[in-house]
């Protein structure tokens, strides 16, 4: 490129010439978010090619690893999201006299993309994303996307662009219309070669003005996708209000459209869920971080990995790192198993790739990675080995005696373990600071929760390779300590006494399920029992039984797979109240003496979620958790606590702490021996202070 200009030293924006073509480019790292700096320099970059005659066209460009992902989130709610707003930027880049074209690489998100729709031409690589998050945000694009969007690549993809928050490829944009052309290797030499071609065109093409995609869908195109997604929106306040704002694009001319995003976009702004996404979406990136960690920590180098176990989990682990393109060695007793766990990868690979989400080669790119093997001694080349076996301490000690013999110097040696104390396994062999924790979620190819727990001993650099490495295979890893169940599963535990102690009480299971549902949980502690199976930790003999849960078990009511749990079951898993648990359960209480008595949905919400904060202020100051947002991230991601409640810990603060306190006060006397106060929530509670600043 020629005829460089000095760009002001303070700008993210700086501006230079090729010819005729005023090439802007933004350089605000990491990501170019669209702050305040950036929006005041795009505006001055415009006012310069409009003010300089030799100029002929506009090119707007991004350095770094992506074009703009959007406004800048951690600006909302202060002063400075006010000044040089970003509608008012775009509509400044598409009245420009002078047609503007956007070169995109990387993420064009949110305002990102909608300085994009504003520009009259789009380029983009063709591994670049384009997509509208908003949504996960709790918001709306509020700066023309509702309604620029529909109008550019039809009104269906922007629903399900704005509605679902989900990116699409550049193919895919170039096929609805959003990407004008599609350029291979350098992207800045191509967007000025476009730029000098269209520099002539007239009239420019104004997203804004566009009417020709507005027709192209059916007249029920709204109705039909808030059918089809009603399972997904429930709770959400924001994917409807997307879905309102794109219909008023279709509804009314593009000046009264913006204004009904606007006031749309205000609403949701100014509610409980945006603040909890958007608190949420800060939680997530925050949990990555390892406190304390010196500087100087390196990784460890890993190429190939080593799973011990090729049932549910062990499979499951494994095809996280094929499908990263991490080699894995996959060990197992028999061939019989070792064939059934690689079948069922196999297959579940293939199951992906019938919805169109992989192709067949990736498939076979992926299998290819695996080597299924009986001979444990084929882990001795691996890089990090990480057991999914029986959850017993004797069986996971004498799989660790056996990799320390084995594994070579320098490799981590990991447990799925979900309870079991990662300091005795560690004690137990010769090299305590290679051992983690390294708990998956089931189906551990599919739930983006990691908890990696650190040992007493766990060296630093190891904790750090962990955490990396579940980034790199798509996890969002949360650090956690030693302890019974560690962070999620320890917080389960006084919500599960409480619920079952209910039952006797008076409550059903219908009723507790329903009040976990009703507040955003994807299903309550007893139909969650059922689908996890309800004899999971029975002591396995019939005539011992000592609660409602050991009586389900001895009459084969072990959940979901045997058809009857504490519910019943059709042919298609269809859950209906069951006359037999329910008689159990009044016998039982009878047989304790239990009065029932009517329960109150309130007192469900304080005897089963007020506890689990409880239990997370004690996993706090016990220093279980580095930081209450890390507690919201692990229940979220592994439990699916409704994102716009923020995660345990943040509704803790909505609802005000002391509110909490006061409900478990109410409910202390019956939730008694099982329960004591976290002094942490105590204290909070009493100085008015909160768990989040
Ligand atoms: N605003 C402020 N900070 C942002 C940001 C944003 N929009 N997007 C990312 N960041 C920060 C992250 O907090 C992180 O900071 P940290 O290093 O201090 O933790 C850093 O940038 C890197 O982010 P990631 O760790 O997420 O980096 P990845 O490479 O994994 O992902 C990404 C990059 C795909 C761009 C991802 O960051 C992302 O999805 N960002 C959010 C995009 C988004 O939601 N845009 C819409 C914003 S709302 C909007 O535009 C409103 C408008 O319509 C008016």
């Amino acid at each position: 490129m020629t005829d460089v200009r000095d760009a002001p030293t303070t700008s993210p924006i700086s501006t230079r010439k090729h010819g005729d073509v005023l090439i802007v480019l933004s350089n605000n790292p990491p990501v170019n978010a669209l702050g305040l700096a950036v929006r005041q320099g795009l505006v001055a970059a415009i006012g310069e090619a409009e003010a300089d005659d030799s100029v002929k066209a506009v090119v707007i460009a991004c350095e770094g690893q992506t074009f703009f992902a959007g406004a800048d989130v951690s600006e909302f709610g202060t002063p400075k999201a006010f000044e040089q707003p970003l509608p008012t930027v775009v509509d400044i880049i598409e009245n420009c006299s002078k047609p503007v074209v956007a070169a995109i690489h990387g993420t064009a998100l949110g305002g990102g993309l909608e300085v994009a729709l504003a520009s009259h031409y789009r380029v983009a690589l063709p591994t670049a994303k384009l997509g509208t998050p908003e949504v996960k945000l709790g918001l709306l694009p509020g700066a023309g996307g509702t309604q620029r969007l529909p109008r550019v690549a039809g009104v269906r993809k922007a629903l399900e662009m704005c509605a679902t928050g989900n990116p699409i490829g550049a193919k895919d944009g170039f096929d609805c219309g959003l990407i004008d052309r599609l350029v291979e290797g350098e992207l800045l030499p191509h967007a000025v070669a476009y730029a000098e071609e269209v520099r002539d065109v007239r009239p420019l093409p104004k997203s804004s003005e566009r009417q020709d995609r507005l027709n192209d869908c059916t007249a029920d195109v709204f109705e039909t996708f808030v059918k089809e997604n009603g399972r997904k929106f429930r709770g959400f306040e924001a994917p409807l209000k997307n879905v309102e704002a794109v219909k008023a694009a279709c509804e009314k001319p593009y000046a009264e459209g913006v204004i009904e995003e606007r006031k749309l976009f205000m609403e949701l702004m100014s509610g409980t869920q945006a603040k909890a996404q958007q608190y949420f979406f800060f939680a997530e990136r925050k949990a990555n971080k390892i406190e304390g960690l010196a500087d100087d920590v390196r990784p460890r180098d890993i190429k190939k990995v080593g799973v011990i176990g090729a049932g549910t989990m062990g499979g499951g682990i494994s095809m996280n790192f094929l499908s990263a393109g991490i080699p894995v060695t996959i060990v197992e007793m028999n061939q019989e198993a070792l064939d059934r766990g690689a079948g069922i990868m196999r297959k579940n690979y293939e199951a992906t790739a019938s919805k169109g989400r992989m192709t067949a080669q990736q498939v076979e790119q992926a299998m290819g990675y695996l080597q299924p093997t009986l001979d444990f001694a084929a882990l001795a080349d691996c890089d990090l080995i990480i057991e999914a076996v029986y959850e017993n301490m004797d069986v996971k000690k004498e799989i660790f005696g056996r990799l320390d013999k084995i594994a070579k110097p320098g490799a981590i040696l990991a447990s799925n373990t979900s309870y079991l104390d990662i300091n005795e396994i560690a004690s137990s062999i010769s090299r305590p600071g290679d051992v983690v924790g390294m708990h998956f979620f089931s189906p551990a190819n599919v739930m983006k929760l990691l908890e990696v727990v650190r040992g007493d001993k766990t060296s630093p650099d190891v904790l750090l390779t962990a955490m990396q490495l579940g980034k790199r295979i798509k996890k969002v890893p949360v650090v956690a300590g030693v302890c019974h169940g560690f962070i999620g599963n320890r917080m389960l535990m006084p919500r599960q006494i409480e619920a079952t102690k209910l039952l006797l009480e008076g409550a059903s299971p219908e009723q507790v399920d329903r009040v976990h549902v009703e507040f955003g949980m994807p299903m309550g502690p007893f139909q969650m029992a059922d689908l996890a199976g309800v004899d999971i930790g029975w002591h396995r003999d019939p005539n011992r039984i000592e609660n409602v849960r050991d009586a389900l078990c001895a009459i084969d009511r072990w959940g979901q797979k045997k058809g009857a749990g504490f519910y019943d079951y059709d042919e298609k898993r269809r859950p209906t109240p069951s006359p037999v648990v329910q008689q159990i359960i009044e016998d039982f209480a009878k047989k304790q003496g239990v009065e029932r008595r009517e329960i109150s949905d309130q007192e469900i919400v304080e005897r089963t979620l007020y506890t689990m904060v409880n239990e997370g202020a004690k996993i706090l100051e016990e220093g279980i958790a580095q930081r209450a947002s890390d507690i919201d991230v692990v229940w979220v991601y592994g439990y699916g606590w409704p994102v716009y409640r923020g995660g345990p810990m943040f509704w803790a603060d909505t609802e005000g702490l002391q509110a909490i306190v006061d409900g478990l006060k109410r409910q202390e006397e019956r939730m008694k021996p099982d329960f004591s106060f976290s002094q942490l929530l105590l204290d909070k509670a009493a100085k008015g202070e909160k768990f989040g600043k």
